[in-house]
């Protein structure tokens, strides 16, 4: 009997992922014969949990916290910004079984940046603030985009530091800590720490934002999320949340399975509406 192609996203806790309702309506939209569910594994389980999709003749995942460095490496091939990243959110399942690893947070960004919110990044000064696992996803979709340059700051300076060298080869990148931000000023700043996530906001000068300026928060609540607010209080022009880039990664990915652009515009709004 012929069934619907499988997909699933595999992260831990995994109850409330929008990434089920996404898919399904991009599939409904292109008139994909698909399946998308959600499942909850733990990182002890990674490797069995994915074995066993691959067994069921699974299509392709979706891997969030905390399994994307495990996705990195389990995969047998991996795409440059995948490589670059350490992480993995979206895998292939070729015919013969093997895994090709990709990462598609950077050009969702990237994308909700330039097309849903008109936010050019081609020579722009860009704070990203965080040196962790979210920051290092986005940085080379970004230099790609050749900004006048961008800076990287971290609590843990060092770690900063040498991010900002691993990817010195693509662009003009630097890293420092938040004491190093009292006399610089940014058209775009991007909050990849996982402060919002407990509430909390890392220390910013009140001068950190140019006229003009844009803030972006990767995290998303369905209310403001503290750095959101600092954008609105700073005089941000838009102080955006991850929602789109949630969406336009998930297409990015929707294209790799099924070679397929589906259109964003209408299943953000549903998400829009959604929060409320
Ligand atoms: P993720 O995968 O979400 O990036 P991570 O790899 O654990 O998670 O990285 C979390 C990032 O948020 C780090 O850059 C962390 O700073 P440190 O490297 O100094 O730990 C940053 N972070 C977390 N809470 C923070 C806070 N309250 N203020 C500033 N930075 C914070």
């Amino acid at each position: 009997m012929q069934t619907s192609d499988q997909y699933a996203v595999f992260g831990h806790p995994i109850s409330h992922s929008k990434s089920p309702l996404i898919h399904t309506l991009f599939a409904e939209q292109t008139q994909q014969s698909l399946n998308y569910s959600a499942q909850d594994v733990p990182a002890e389980n990674f490797a069995s949990a994915v074995d066993q999709f691959i067994a069921r003749g699974g299509k392709g995942l979706n891997c969030t916290v905390p399994l994307k460095e495990l996705a990195w490496q389990k995969a047998d091939r991996l795409s440059e910004r995948a490589q670059m990243s350490k992480a993995v959110n979206t895998l292939i399942i070729t015919d013969d079984g093997s895994l090709t690893g990709d990462n598609t947070d950077g050009v969702g960004l990237v994308t909700d940046l330039i097309r849903n919110h008109q936010i050019e990044l081609k020579g722009k000064r860009i704070l990203i603030l965080g040196a962790g696992g979210a920051s290092r996803g986005i940085i080379l979709p970004m230099l790609e985009q050749s900004p006048a340059n961008l800076a990287i700051t971290n609590r843990t300076v060092s770690k900063a530091e040498t991010m900002a060298e691993d990817f010195s080869k693509y662009g003009k990148l630097s890293g420092g800590g938040f004491s190093n931000l009292a006399s610089e000023q940014f058209d775009l700043i991007i909050n990849a720490t996982s402060a919002s996530l407990s509430g909390d906001l890392p220390p910013l000068p009140d001068t950190l934002l140019a006229e003009q300026g844009n803030c972006y928060d990767l995290a998303y609540a369905n209310q403001d999320t503290p750095f959101v607010t600092w954008g609105k209080q700073h005089g941000a022009i838009k102080s955006l949340d991850g929602l789109g880039m949630l969406v336009e990664q998930a297409a990015e990915a929707f294209y790799l399975w099924r070679n397929i652009r589906p259109e964003t515009q209408a299943v953000i709004e549903i998400l829009e509406q959604q929060r409320g």
